[in-house]
């Protein structure tokens, strides 16, 4: 989703935003601009990537101390130079950069039309530049009055970040429903999406509230209210490791986020987590722990991946806590006009925090009276600051688009919550409680065990590398595995794919099946294995390709599969944090193979910040 960077200072702003800007391609974008201040505004911005604009810019004035830069991820138009931010309006007076989609702006640009403006873009942006200066123009406001007034007409979402070109020393930037964070430097200060295009400089953030407003100058940083009441920000102290937001030896990040899987969940139950003694201690939630064991029913909503973990959530609440839960789509659950009673729990999961559905979902669930929990990655987001308590998953940033290692980490954290629940309502003994525990310390092992399959699974991919559909197939804690491995195929490889619960195959998807289809079936010795391997039987009756995911020494399946992966074993109920890690693996090679950017796949982004 788009990105947004901006400094002001002492310093040369051209080099910050550029490198900003990379720091944001993560984020899914087709184009990139940025516009630079002194005693006139520069505007630079082409489709394409970061590069081309440093393409662009070669030979051309990159002075100024001010700046400010934007990636776009196309809403409204076509991804092209014309529609690449940052916006001019129309006499030039502002530039502004915007994440989020202005719901009014065909009305806005109608009314505006009628005053005389003319747009070259198809962009809402250009109609929020355009907006600002008409008011600006016509009532003889400041820049900050100007964008304070124009954002109470605007509806809809947005970040923006505006230059105006009479007041050459300042940058104006404002948000509500899309991030928009301050890093507090020494005499200098930057804006940004999110912390990672900034932290390199400061870790010193402030998280802009909606309908906040701030303006940054040599004078200082001042947050108001749109209806200018002054606030005091809170300043936060962001602990993001620099070198995970560098590539290191890998080629790529998303690799080097599958690896990174035996520290992520170790990082999730570190100081959660007693290694001697096995005692869980979730202090995000402790103090709501008596609402949460009395909880009727939990709702756990949440989206793409997230939703997947949420799957594997439900399993082990029932099994375990022996606690009714839904899993909801976070899209439909918001419009659905669903039943909240105030003894339920919602469970929001959201590896950015920013998910425009799930943040819409939880604001609904929180109105009818439930309690809200999170469990969310990036640490001061929207959605932790909007429940009332949570889990930071502490997987570190996540900057392939496809997610992994936020997965896993999602896993461990629900697994935690499930057994100290199941202890809490004493649904499971003491016993049982500390040789689960013991087993979860020891996963972190078994995935880098399972890592050491990589030349194997690379050797499986080169096979199905120009397949066109894929099926993935499992059961009980391995059915929502089948739907993360399906998602990361299609996501990364553009090969279709679809993940099934192994015993539906009968009722439809096995009409797909040739000696062209590659089945993924996982099939680890759990309660289901007779089952499965008999689903293995019908798809060879029928041609298809098993690719079988099965646990160590399994001879049965060996005979029957066209390539097994082994995997070490592990409980059941936590065995989709190492079984997953196999389908990561031959994603990611078979995308490599066919030429995709494994990175930024096209047309997506990192944190969904529109509906
Ligand atoms: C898939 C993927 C997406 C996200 C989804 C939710 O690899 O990354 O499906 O899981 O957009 O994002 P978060 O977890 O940030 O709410």
């Amino acid at each position: 989703m788009c990105g947004i960077v901006g400094y002001i200072g002492n310093r040369t702003a051209y080099p910050i935003l550029v490198k900003g800007l990379q720091r944001l391609e993560y984020r899914g974008y087709d184009s990139a601009g940025i516009a630079l201040l002194d005693d006139e505004i520069r505007v630079y911005k082409c489709k394409g990537k970061v590069r081309d604009l440093e393409q662009l810019t070669k030979g051309n004035n990159i002075s100024g101390n001010i700046g400010i830069g934007h990636t776009r991820w196309a809403t409204h138009g076509l991804p092209n130079d014309i529609n690449a931010h940052p916006h001019k309006s129309m006499n030039g007076k502002f530039v502004v950069v915007h994440n989020g989609i202005i719901e009014n702006y065909t009305h806005l640009k109608n009314t505006l039309k009628k005053r005389g403006y003319k747009f070259v873009s198809e962009t809402d942006t250009e109609v929020l530049a355009n907006l600002i200066e008409s008011i600006y123009l016509e009532n003889k406001l400041s820049a900050e009055n100007a964008v304070r007034l124009a954002l109470t007409k605007v509806i809809g979402a947005y970040g923006l970040v505006v230059l105006c070109v009479d007041e050459p020393d300042k940058i104006i930037g404002s948000r509500k429903g899309s991030p928009l964070v301050v890093g507090v430097g020494n005499g200098e200060y930057y804006l940004a999406s999110d912390a990672t295009p900034i932290v390199e400089y400061t870790d010193r953030m402030i998280y802009l509230n909606d309908e906040e407003l701030v303006v940054l100058s040599a004078q200082g940083l001042r947050v108001t209210t749109l209806d200018d009441v002054q606030k005091n920000p809170t300043i936060t102290h962001v602990d993001i490791n620099i070198d995970n937001i560098d590539k290191g030896d890998f080629e790529h990040f998303m690799l080097k986020e599958i690896y990174e899987q035996p520290t992520s969940i170790y990082d999730t139950f570190r100081g959660r987590v007693d290694l001697n003694t096995h005692q869980i201690n979730l202090g995000g939630i402790n103090e709501v722990m008596p609402r949460l064991a009395k909880a009727k029913r939990i709702i756990i909503v949440a989206c793409g991946t997230s939703y997947h973990a949420g799957l594997v959530g439900e399993y082990l609440f029932e099994e375990y806590a022996r606690m009714s839960v839904e899993v909801e789509y976070a899209s439909e659950f918001r419009y659905r006009n669903p039943i909240i009673e105030p003894d339920d729990v919602i469970i929001a999961i959201s590896q950015s925090g920013e998910t425009a559905d799930t943040l819409a979902a939880i604001r609904m669930a929180k109105e009818k009276g439930a309690l809200i929990l999170g469990i969310c990655n990036v640490a001061g987001s929207s959605i932790p600051r909007e429940t009332h308590a949570g889990i930071y998953t502490h997987a570190g940033p996540e900057i392939g688009v496809a997610s992994t290692k936020a997965f896993t980490a999602q896993v461990m954290a629900l697994t935690m919550m499930a057994f100290v629940m199941a202890r809490k309502r004493n649904k499971i003994s003491a016993e049982k409680f500390e040789q689960m525990v013991g087993d979860l310390v020891k996963i972190p092992d078994a995935i880098t065990e399972m890592l050491k399959e990589e030349k194997n699974i690379k050797k499986i991919a080169e096979e199905y590398k120009n397949a066109t559909n894929a099926i993935y197939l499992g059961r009980g804690y391995l059915y929502p595995v089948a739907l993360e491995g399906a998602l990361k195929l299609k996501e990364i490889s553009y090969i279709h794919a679809e993940g099934y619960p192994a015993a539906e195959m009968k009722h439809g998807p096995i009409a797909l099946i040739d000696n062209n289809m590659p089945v993924f079936v996982l099939a680890t010795k759990d309660k289901y294995y007779e089952k499965v391997v008999n689903n293995i039987q019908e798809v060879k009756a029928r041609q298809g390709k098993v690719i079988a995911i099965v646990s160590k020494g399994d001879e049965t399946i060996r005979k029957m599969a066209d390539h097994v992966i082994e995997v070490p074993n592990v409980d059941e109920s936590l065995m989709p944090l190492v079984a997953v890690v196999p389908l990561q693996i031959i994603s990611y090679h078979i995308a490599v193979m066919r030429g995709c950017n494994v990175d930024q796949p096209r047309n997506l982004a990192k944190s969904v910040t529109v509906e």
